[in-house]
């Protein structure tokens, strides 16, 4: 199964990646993590991403479609993968259908976690007071909620009209989000191919 999460930073995406991925035996990759992790070791990527991660903008096209290529394509030939993060534009999802559809890699469903705003917020400042991720602070989550409305919202009428849209009611304790992903995802397991 070949899935991806769409959800506003806070959504949820993550932590719901994990669970949905060990349930049907599939890969999660994250393109944040995979980005994070550039950064942690000081690579050149990690060197060109740094500030516009840092200030909660998106990361150029040609840089994530690098990093995610080769895991999705070798996730795609192991059982599947629950994308996290990407695609984040109509762009990035156009691109990313045409590369996939030739090797059986494109996505089949596209789950919207959807949560709303003062959540998102909540949840995001309470991860901060951690201080696991830089991009935590108030005005930075503030221009992440930004970015997304304008340029990740639009990507829902796109998996809609093409009928791979899956909307998951995100604002509910984690396990009742798991437990309703799964059930939704068994009903049409038998529905996909590959
Ligand atoms: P990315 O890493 O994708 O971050 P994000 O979209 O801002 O989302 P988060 O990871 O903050 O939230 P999440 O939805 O994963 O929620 P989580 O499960 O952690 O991207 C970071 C940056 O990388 C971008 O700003 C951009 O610069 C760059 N980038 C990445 N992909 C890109 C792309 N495709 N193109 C261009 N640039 C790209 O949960 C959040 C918190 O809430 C956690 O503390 C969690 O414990 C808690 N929580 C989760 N679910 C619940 C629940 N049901 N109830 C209560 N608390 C919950
Ligand atoms: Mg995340």
């Amino acid at each position: 199964m070949r899935l991806l999460l769409i959800g506003a930073p806070g959504a949820g995406k993550g932590t719901q990646a994990v669970r949905v991925a060990e349930h049907f035996g599939l890969t999660h990759i994250s393109s944040g993590d995979l980005l994070r992790r550039h950064i942690a070791e000081e690579t050149s990527i990690g060197r060109s991403v740094g500030a516009a991660m840092h200030r909660g903008d998106l990361v150029t096209d040609g840089i994530v479609m690098d990093v995610l290529r080769k895991p999705v394509e070798a996730a795609s030939r192991n059982g599947g993968y629950v994308l996290d993060g990407f695609p984040r534009t109509v762009e990035q999802a156009e691109v990313a259908y045409l590369v996939a559809r030739d090797i059986g890699a494109s996505v089949q469903v596209a789950v919207f976690l959807d949560v709303p705003r003062p959540e998102l917020v909540h949840r995001l400042l309470e991860r901060g007071r951690a201080a696991n991720r830089t991009d935590d602070t108030e005005d930075v989550i503030t221009r992440r909620l930004r970015v997304f409305e304008e340029h990740t919202l639009p990507l829902l009428d796109y998996y809609r009209q093409r009928e791979q849209l899956l909307k998951i009611d995100g604002a509910r304790s984690v396990d009742e989000v798991t437990a309703a992903l799964v059930a939704e995802l068994e009903a049409v397991r038998h529905l996909l191919d590959g």
